[in-house]
């Protein structure tokens, strides 16, 4: 294949992935977006296999990864929850990490094979392309870790600090600098090389260690950026389009989501990156503590009546709805209300879940009409008009601190209005806190109806009894 004709296809497949991530910014436009996607990737292939006049025993051995590869990803694909994709994602991040890393030590052992010079003589450009694209590789990979093993619960979710931790950080960034101009003065030396990878493994795994749990989908989210950013420097090193603008277009959308969350939160990517956050453990036990405040409890029927006689209902879904798989249950009994003549909406933190789109995508996955879900900005002042707003499984994206208390971790955060609604129903199993860790006063307002249980189990409950 001439080159000219390769660079063609890299063209169709970058406007393909464009497409792709364009696709994938609205539910209904998603499935057609990962097809896109697809596509994309595998003109990218094809052509980079036939561009390089390989031999038999090179294809087979490409084929051979690819089917491994392949059925492995397929295999966890089809098996993996809805809530444990992020740490998916953060085990597939590492291994991106750990390809530019080998292919970083691979243009250094065969620089000919790029065009990059002979060993130990390599152009001083491509050897800052190759440190750049092996010290964000190798950071990707540990940090993705360390990631992975904390929203799998391999390792404590806490954050977990040392004194001079964030010294000891810069002291490394620092030595990683000045191991790359000594590795690009040196010509391309095989030592400095595995130092700055040493360095740079060291430092993926301090930089996430300190952040807690409840910041891992920003985190996950920020490596899926420098991961992008990795394969864009060594797709300069190897001087291959197709990884340049695949690497800039996954480290660019990767930034941009990191800053949708971090706003949608009110945090700043700093605050999440120093860490510390989610160590606030005063969280209630099933049950308690309320001290001497009280909460009014219902159940299924006392909801049921509260919802037939209101015009106007709004559900707010958030985490809990996710774990229960309630959200099947939740368009049954939406679909039984409209019959009755109740307008039913649905509100939709930015950050409600653990991950970017969660409710949008578990409440397409149960064929709730598009047209009746909408974004924070375009339903916050209807609370005040809703008879019933029914919370399932969301605790923090409701919680008023973070517009009263300063001094709350959450304090700042957007949240939907619930409160200003005739009746507040909370569906959840206990008086626990939500992922922040800050006990939430709307529980004990006299318009809030705790319905305590599991969210699906609830669900179907009400539905029952609406029948009835
Ligand atoms: P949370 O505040 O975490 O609250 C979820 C609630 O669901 C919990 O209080 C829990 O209470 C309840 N729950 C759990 N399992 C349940 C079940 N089976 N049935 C019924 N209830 C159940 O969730 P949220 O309101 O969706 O807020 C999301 C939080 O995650 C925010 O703090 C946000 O900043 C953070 N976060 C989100 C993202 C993204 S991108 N979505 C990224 C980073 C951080 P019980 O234990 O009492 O049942």
């Amino acid at each position: 294949m001439s080159a000219s004709l390769t660079s063609l296809a890299y063209l169709v497949a970058a406007v393909l992935f464009i497409l792709a991530l364009r696709g994938l910014s609205s539910p209904v436009t998603s499935r057609q977006g990962n097809r896109f996607g697809t596509i994309g990737m595998g003109i990218a292939i094809v052509a980079t296999l036939l561009h390089h006049g390989m031999s038999g025993w090179g294809f087979a051995l490409i084929a051979a990864g690819i089917a491994l590869g392949g059925g492995i990803g397929t295999a966890l694909a089809l098996r993996i929850q809805m809530t444990a994709l992020p740490q998916l994602v953060a085990g597939f991040h590492s291994l991106v990490g750990l390809a530019a890393v080998f292919v970083a030590a691979a243009a250094l052992n065969a620089p000919e094979a790029f065009n990059l010079g002979t060993p130990g003589h390599i152009h001083p450009q491509s050897l800052v392309e190759m440190s750049l694209g092996l010290a964000i590789g190798a950071i990707t990979f540990t940090g993705s870790l360390i990631a992975f093993a904390k929203l799998q619960a391999l390792m404590p979710g806490a954050p977990l600090q040392f004194p001079g931790q964030h010294k000891l950080n810069l002291g490394l960034a620092i030595l990683l600098a000045v191991l790359v101009v000594l590795f690009v003065m040196s010509g391309g030396s095989q030592i400095l090389f595995w130092l700055i990878a040493l360095v740079a493994l060291g430092l993926g795994f301090l930089i996430i260690l300190p952040i807690g749990g409840a910041d891992m989908p920003v985190v996950v989210s920020m490596l899926n950026s420098y991961s992008g950013w990795a394969a864009a420097g060594i797709g300069f090193t190897i001087q291959n389009l197709a990884l340049i603008i695949t690497g800039s277009l996954v480290g660019a959308s990767g930034a941009i989501l990191s800053y949708i969350m971090c706003k949608g939160m009110n945090r700043s990517i700093f605050n999440v990156l120093l860490g510390g956050f989610g160590t606030d453990t005063a969280t209630a036990g099933p049950g308690g503590p309320v001290g001497d405040r009280t909460v009014k409890s219902g159940n299924a029927e006392d909801a049921a009546f509260i919802m037939k006689n209101a015009s106007k209902l709004i559900v707010v879904p958030g985490y809990g709805m996710a774990v229960a798989q309630a959200q099947h249950a939740l368009r049954e009994m939406a679909d039984t209300l409209k019959r009755e003549g109740v307008t039913v909406k649905y509100a939709i933190h930015p950050v409600a879940g653990r991950m970017p789109g969660h409710m949008n995508v578990l409440l397409a996955e149960a064929h709730v009409p598009y047209d009746e879900v909408f974004e924070l900005d375009e339903i916050n002042n209807e609370f005040s008009t809703a008879d019933v707003v029914y919370v399932i499984g969301a605790n923090d994206v409701t919680n008023p601190a973070a517009k009263t208390d300063k001094t709350s971790a959450i304090y700042g955060m957007p949240i939907l209005d619930v409160e200003k609604a005739a009746t507040v129903l909370f569906v959840k199993r206990s008086m626990a806190s939500g992922y922040a860790g800050v006990d939430n006063e709307l529980f004990f307002r006299p318009n809030t109806m705790m319905l305590f249980g599991d969210a699906k189990k609830m669900t179907e409950e009400i539905v029952q009894a609406l029948g009835h």
